[in-house]
């Protein structure tokens, strides 16, 4: 069963930024979308790049290794319904960024 997990202060990730962490034991990127954050698997499913250190325009990613896209609201790629990235709730309480895993 999922469970809210604590993950950084809201103020270590600005907006326009990523970092990742292990929460229980996934790799998961935050990424700071205008003020919201989303997560999502760190891992591309291309090749295993980590997309935390991708560059990040609006709602997109762009993987650091093979430059495949992937939208951090969605996950998915640009044009596609179908997910490729798992997307994580994620909670913010008080000063706290926490994730559903
Ligand atoms: S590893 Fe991400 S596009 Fe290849």
């Amino acid at each position: 069963m999922p469970q809210r997990h604590p993950v950084t202060a809201l103020a270590s990730i600005p907006p326009g930024s990523a970092q990742a962490f292990t929460v229980a034991g996934q790799r998961i990127a935050f990424f700071n979308v205008d003020g919201k954050i989303h997560a999502v698997d760190d891992t591309c499913p291309h090749a295993g790049a980590p997309l935390s250190d991708g560059r990040v325009q609006g709602c997109l990613v762009t993987c650091p290794w093979h430059a495949i896209r992937f939208d951090v609201t969605t996950g998915c790629m640009p044009g596609q319904a179908e997910k490729s990235l798992t997307v994580y709730p994620v909670f913010i309480t008080g000063d706290q960024i926490e994730v559903e895993v």
